[in-house]
């Protein structure tokens, strides 16, 4: 380049592929000893783990390796380390470090497609894909993708799946079923009897995953009339609590005009709902 090319051209034909941060470099420090490599050269974004004994000599088949900056992450198959070859050169060593988004963003609806499960490093523009998790269906009209902005975070995701409906849940005779939210997977449903009939079997149900798509926990109950209660089997009469409130048992005949699940006992199912449906959805979701 300048002048001093003409006058020392060995020496600079040695630093020709080198920064001019690195040329300054070795400009300020002494002379290498003989048989030795100097300050291993610059990489940017990057320094070299160096021991205290390495500092000051370099000799010829020593090993360098380099350390990405914070805030970028080695670009995969680029090698990270130069070795001081005979000619008392460093081997070259490209630019390596690279600024990445973290690890894509884990899902509730879908995981990360297994093609992307090792990876660390996600440029800017970088693109991941997700599948959807068991329990919900793809939405086709929405990206499973998001992309590594260039603030390096991700953009962010649709919500391109969808929670798959459970079957019709039908009806109990003499009895009601109460859906307080909808019958997509990890909602639950409850199941209550006319005034005068008693529950027996479960009384709730949650849509959970099954062998193939998504099913009821439990199965509907039956209502039986009370007055057979009496002839049924002694061990019967464990949940009276499920049909007849305290307060209505005590202070009101059984036969009453009222419908029985009226407004009430309504409001208490609707704040239990809200608490099982999280409660089964993090248990169902992991
Ligand atoms: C860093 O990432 C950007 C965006 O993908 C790319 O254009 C650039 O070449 C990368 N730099 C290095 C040193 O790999
Ligand atoms: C998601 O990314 C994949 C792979 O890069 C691409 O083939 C596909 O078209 C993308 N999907 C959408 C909806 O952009
Ligand atoms: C990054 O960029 C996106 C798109 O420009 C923006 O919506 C988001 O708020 C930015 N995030 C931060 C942390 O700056």
């Amino acid at each position: 380049m300048g002048p001093a090319r003409r006058s020392v051209p060995r020496a600079l034909r040695l630093l020709g592929g080198l920064t001019v941060p690195l040329l300054l470099l070795l400009l300020l420090c002494p002379p290498a000893a003989q048989g030795d490599c100097g300050l291993p050269p610059e990489v940017p974004n990057a320094l070299p783990t160096l021991k205290d004994s390495d500092v000051k000599s370099f000799p010829q088949g020593s090993t360098v390796t380099y350390k990405c900056n914070k805030g970028f992450i080695k670009v995969p198959g680029r090698p990270d380390s130069t070795v001081c070859l005979s000619s008392n050169q460093w081997s070259e060593v490209a630019e390596f470090c690279n600024r990445s988004c973290d690890v894509p963003p884990r899902l509730r609806f879908a995981s990360l497609k297994k093609s992307f499960s090792k990876h660390n490093y996600f440029p800017e523009g970088f693109i991941v894909g997700y599948d959807c998790r068991p329990g919900y269906n793809r939405d086709h009209s929405l990206s499973e993708n998001i992309t590594c902005l260039p603030n390096f975070t991700w953009s962010k995701p649709d919500e391109f799946c969808k929670r798959k409906s459970c079957p019709s849940p039908g009806n109990i005779p003499n009895g009601h079923i109460s859906i307080t939210t909808d019958i997509l997977y990890g909602a639950t449903i409850y199941f209550s009897c006319n005034t005068g009939y008693r529950l027996v079997g479960a009384t709730s149900s949650f849509c959970a995953l099954g062998d193939q798509g998504v099913v009821w926990s439990d199965p509907l109950p039956e209502c039986k009339e009370n007055s057979q209660t009496t002839k049924d089997k002694p061990g019967v009469q464990k949940s009276p609590m499920v049909n007849v409130p305290a307060t209505q048992s005590t202070a009101v005949a059984p036969r009453t005009t009222t419908p029985f699940h009226a407004t009430s006992p309504q409001k208490e199912r609707g704040t239990a709902s809200v608490t099982e449906r999280y409660k089964n959805e993090g248990a169902m979701i992991i």
